[in-house]
Formats: structure tokens, C-alpha cells, sequence
């Protein structure tokens, strides 16, 4: 059986103070459990407050996104191997909202695999479907075609990524797609991974995961753990579905 990972997904939230309280918790409640490893990627701003509380805890940290790029004039960007200094261990990279919101490409996506891959980092690539995309009956496409351009950028390295299957209807929404609609997605990516040699490769599921429905989604056989937005900010909640 592959090991199971919680990932939260903080999003533009947070502040010194609540940070604080939340990593503190996070730091003392969460005991690696065999089989289960719990990981909050924070905004860029406060990745040494998360190394500061999660050092030395069995909680790793990291990025929800880098430039494809090395160094350079990229005013804004943040690069791979800043957040590795920073004792990161993953970086999100093709979140649906970067590429909705920012334009972000399949292409720019494998590059930001790439970086990340570069630097040390492990990239957690995300792929899903809008609600009009699964209307249209598309979802199996779009998502083979997001996989895939991973696939072929990263060759060899795709068996070192983490995949995220995060259906963007059901993201924020409270809509988490049931465990029997997200199963077969899973099963799909997995049967791809397989054929690229990288068959153990975690593939997540995210969107509207709670502590009332882990369990469900945890059981299928091939979902291998969550990526958690809303849900992450509140310790309790959190970390009852890294027990799930
Ligand atoms: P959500 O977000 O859990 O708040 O739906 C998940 C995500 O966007 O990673």
C-alpha cells in the first residue's frame, strides 16, 4: 500500500499571530503515524516562521508555486531554490488558480515542475476539470492532457512529483467530488503513471476535503491523500483528516 499525505494549501491566508497558533499546534498534535505524512505549503513570506515552528516536528512545509525561472529580472516571482533554503520540502506548482487567474500553461507548469525538481524540491502538480469541462463530458481529456504534459517534460523525474487530482468545480465550493466520482479519475491518472514508470507516484485529491469525508475519499484504492484549502487553516479540522 502506498503511504497516505496531507497536504494543507493555506492560500493568500494567514498572519504572524493566527501562523503562529496553527504551526504551534501542528507542531505538538501531529505524531508521524506509519503510513501518514501530514505538510502545510504557506505563503512565501512565511516559510522561516514555518521552519522556525515545524523544524524538528514530524510536519514538513513548503511553497504554493515558483518561477520557472533560475534567477533573474522576474520582479515578484519567487525562485525554486529560495524556498529549498527555507528547509521547504514541496512546492504546489499548476494549482488552479494559477492557471486560471495568472494564465499559467501546461508548458509553464513543466517548467515549474522542472525548477522545482532542480532545486530539491518535491513539485505537487495539480490537474482538474471545470465544472463546464465535466459537463461536456471532458474530463478524462483535460485531465490525461494536464498529466501528460508533465509526463513528457519531466521524463524519468515524473516518478519524484506528487500529483494532485483537484477538480476546480468542487474547490471552495463545498461540492467535493464523492469518492466514487473521484476514484476513476485517480484510476485513469495512475494507469498513465503506470506506463511512464512511475506507478507508486501519490496522487492526491483536493477540493472541499473535511474532516467528514477524508475517510471516504482515504478508502478508495487510489487516492493516496488530499491537498487541503479551507480545511487546513483550522488545526482541529486538519488534523483530523490527517488521522482519517
Ligand atoms: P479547498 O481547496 O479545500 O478549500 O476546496 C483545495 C485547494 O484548492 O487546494
Amino acid at each position: 500500500m502506498r503511504d497516505k499525505l496531507i497536504v494543507g494549501n493555506w492560500k493568500m491566508n494567514g498572519d504572524l499571530a493566527t501562523n503562529a497558533r496553527l504551526l504551534g499546534r501542528l507542531s505538538t498534535d501531529w505524531h508521524a503515524t506509519q503510513g501518514r505524512a501530514l505538510a502545510v505549503c504557506v505563503p512565501a513570506p512565511y516559510l522561516a516562521q514555518a521552519r522556525a515552528a515545524l523544524d524538528g516536528s514530524d510536519v514538513a512545509w513548503g511553497a504554493q508555486d515558483v518561477s520557472e525561472h533560475r534567477a533573474g529580472a522576474y520582479t515578484g516571482d519567487v525562485s525554486a531554490s529560495m524556498v529549498a533554503e527555507f528547509g521547504a520540502r514541496y512546492a504546489i506548482v499548476g494549482h488552479s488558480e494559477r492557471r486560471q487567474l495568472h494564465g499559467e500553461t501546461d508548458a509553464i507548469v513543466s517548467a515549474k515542475a522542472r525548477a522545482a525538481l532542480a532545486a530539491g524540491l518535491t513539485p505537487i502538480g495539480c490537474v482538474g476539470e471545470t465544472l463546464a469541462e465535466r459537463e461536456r463530458g471532458e474530463t478524462d481529456a483535460v485531465v490525461a492532457r494536464q498529466l501528460d504534459a508533465l509526463i513528457e517534460a519531466l521524463g524519468r523525474d515524473i516518478a519524484r512529483i506528487v500529483v494532485a487530482y483537484e477538480p476546480v468545480w468542487a474547490i471552495g465550493t463545498g461540492r467535493t467530488a464523492s469518492a466514487a466520482q473521484a476514484q476513476p479519475v485517480h484510476a485513469m491518472l495512475r494507469s498513465r503513471l503506470v506506463r511512464a514508470g512511475a506507478g507508486d507516484v501519490a496522487v492526491l485529491y483536493g477540493g472541499s476535503v473535511k474532516a467528514n469525508n477524508a475517510a471516504a475519499l482515504f478508502a478508495m484504492p487510489d487516492i493516496d491523500g488530499a491537498l487541503v484549502g479551507g480545511a487546513s487553516l483550522d488545526a482541529d479540522e486538519f488534523l483530523m483528516i490527517g488521522r482519517a
